[in-house]
């Protein structure tokens, strides 16, 4: 067996089957010891949510986390270093202060608590309803000001405005490149919207069963043989993918 990078979302993915979660995590701290296989959560979680998280669950530590839809990045089992790096890059096109004067002229987006918001991510609640109109016109003011950034709609309820440079899936690939890890040696699991950006890469995908409706949308238009959709939901679907490609 040959070692791979596994990367997943947290909520509706890894997440949601403990039985499941508990069977997936054995296969996965086994592949981890015996081969070196690295394991790498992508969250739109905060840290501090996160960490809630993972205590509850008793999640397996990873080499490396992705949190806040890709704009924060911690190495190290210690969940304690925030890479400098990737902050550089996306800091590029972004300008928090205006782009926040932007959206506050949106009376149909409602700020989510401070604990989400980070120098590089503003997160709201937008009720599907007025989602569509909503977007549209926030993105062309957007434009008119020159902000070329990420408006990423999930669940039917959360909006996050990122960097240009900022998403899971260009996190991913930043991690990539500093492994020297190949997409072929990839897998991304996830269930809705901000998993999106992680399935346009070379890697393989696996969506479970359980996933959400702009996610399977996306999958009808997008699908080819590196995606894969479970017929499980959560972790169960994460083993039925593993298997599926040969990773496990
Ligand atoms: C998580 C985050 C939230 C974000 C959502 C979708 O729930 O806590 O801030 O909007 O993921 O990315
Ligand atoms: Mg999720």
């Amino acid at each position: 067996m040959n070692p791979f990078l596994f990367v997943t979302d947290l909520d509706n993915t890894l997440v949601g089957d403990d039985a499941a979660l508990v069977e997936l995590n054995q296969k996965l701290a086994a592949h981890r010891q015996q081969h070196n296989s690295k394991i790498v959560y992508a969250t739109g979680r905060s840290l501090y949510l996160y960490r809630l998280l993972a205590e509850a669950k008793s999640l397996l530590p990873p080499d490396a986390l992705i949190t806040a839809v890709g704009t924060e990045m911690y190495f190290d089992r210690q969940e304690s270093q925030y890479d400098q790096e990737w902050a550089d890059i996306l800091a590029q096109g972004w300008n928090r202060p205006e782009i926040v004067a932007i959206a506050s002229q949106f009376i149909d987006l409602q700020l989510q608590p401070n604990s989400e918001q980070n120098p590089f991510k503003i997160s709201y609640y937008l009720a599907e309803a007025a989602a569509e109109s909503t977007l549209t016109k926030l993105q062309a003011a957007l434009e008119q000001q020159g902000f070329d950034i990420k408006l990423i709609y999930s669940a039917g309820q959360d909006l996050d405005l990122l960097p240009k440079n900022g998403d899971k899936g260009l996190a991913v690939q930043f991690l990539r490149r500093r492994w020297q890890i190949a997409p072929e040696q990839t897998i991304v699991c996830g269930d809705s919207g901000n998993d999106i950006s992680m399935f346009e890469g070379q890697e393989k995908s696996l969506l479970v069963a359980n996933a959400k409706p702009e996610l399977l949308k996306w999958y009808a238009a997008n699908k080819n043989d590196n995606n894969y959709l479970a017929k499980s939901d959560c972790a169960g679907g994460i083993i039925e993918g593993l298997k599926h490609f040969g990773f496990i």
